[in-house]
């Protein structure tokens, strides 16, 4: 284990804050060193009935502990008045954890557009509107950190979760592009796919469970994407109780038809399965857009050039 990672003198923007996985955040990244901005528009009820703003609550915390912390409760939806309370206190920002969130979750049939517009509002509207807030900033000082929250669901999807699951997925190309924009200015840009026991889970997973998905195992993570000892950017990883790991997509080699043949619907039908295969040794990982294209353009050039010196053996064959 190497030495302690500190955030002394950094300022942090932790949005949705004031429970669940951005309180575990914020805490962590206080404890640490750093100044946090504790985002959070949530009312919570007391026993006894009193209403207290769930910022103040964590930035209560974090100050018992020792830590320093103030608390902002705007929507994420207006980032700029949340990086504003960032540098009216601390006068400066170095990273920005996107994590408010929220769930309507419908089947599609039931869905409204009030379900569909709040979720897209909050997750992906709300980290590209803080993001657009800071990126003036970071890319002014030419440096930051912006760590995303994509979900499991943005993945791989999950019934009655269209609104969620888009957004979440949104976010992962938001990241994909921020993270290519920032890199000649040392931003990077990483989004996760959490799990935990929260306020969010804790009615649909039994409490051995919950308990097993504390926060507190998630913001390790969180801690290390964000400080400068980590290089990586524009990835997405998974993490969830005491588990962490990265995850990429594949494709296969597919088939290379001919261009000067054409291609029909029955010639994919034919080569479907080669299509499909990822089980042929071949599968891979593709890196960028670019790489994608170029890929596919010398696919064809190669099947074109075989092709040709096919014909030209057979017609050099048919002279012997
Ligand atoms: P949570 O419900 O415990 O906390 C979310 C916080 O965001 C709440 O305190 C809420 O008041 C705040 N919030 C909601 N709308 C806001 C807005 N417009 N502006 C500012 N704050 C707002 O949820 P949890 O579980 O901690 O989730 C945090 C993030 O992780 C979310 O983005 C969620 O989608 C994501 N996530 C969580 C998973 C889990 O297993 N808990 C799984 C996959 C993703």
């Amino acid at each position: 284990q190497g030495p302690e990672l500190r955030f002394d003198g950094k300022v942090v923007i932790v949005s949705g804050a004031g429970g669940g996985l951005g309180r575990a955040y914020a805490h962590l990244f206080a404890r640490h060193g750093a100044n946090v901005v504790v985002n959070d528009l949530g009312i919570i009820k007391t026993k006894s009935g009193a209403q207290l703003k769930a910022a103040d609550v964590v930035v209560d915390e974090i100050r018992k502990a020792g830590g320093k912390a103030v608390a902002n409760y705007d929507s994420v939806e207006d980032g700029e008045k949340v990086v504003e309370t960032a540098l009216k206190n601390f006068g400066r920002l170095d990273v920005v954890v996107n994590n408010a969130g929220i769930l309507r979750d419908r089947s599609f049939l039931r869905m409204t557009d009030a379900d569909w517009d709040m979720v897209y509002r909050v997750h992906l509207r709300g980290t590209y509107k803080l993001s657009k807030a800071a990126w003036p900033i970071f890319l002014k000082q030419k440096g930051g950190a912006i760590i995303n929250t994509s979900s499991a669901v943005g993945i791989h999807g999950n019934f009655g979760q269209t609104n969620y699951s888009s957004a979440k997925a949104g976010i992962q190309g938001l990241t994909s592009t921020l993270a290519q924009e920032g890199a000649k200015y040392n931003i990077r840009v990483n989004a996760i796919a959490p799990n935990a026991g929260t306020n969010m889970t804790a009615t649909i997973m039994p409490p051995e469970v919950v308990e097993m998905l504390k926060p507190d195992y998630v913001a390790p993570l969180v801690g290390y994407l964000a400080h400068d000892e980590c290089k990586d950017s524009g990835k997405l990883f998974q993490v969830g109780s005491c588990w962490v790991s990265e995850i990429r997509r594949q494709r296969t080699t597919g088939h290379t038809f001919l261009v000067s043949d054409g291609i029909k619907p029955e010639d994919i039908a034919s080569k479907w399965r080669k299509i499909t295969d990822f089980e042929d040794g071949q599968a891979h990982h593709v890196g960028s857009a670019r790489e994608s294209t170029m890929e596919m353009l010398s696919s064809i050039q190669q099947a074109a050039a075989s092709r040709k010196k096919k014909s030209k053996s057979k017609s050099s064959n048919n002279k012997d």
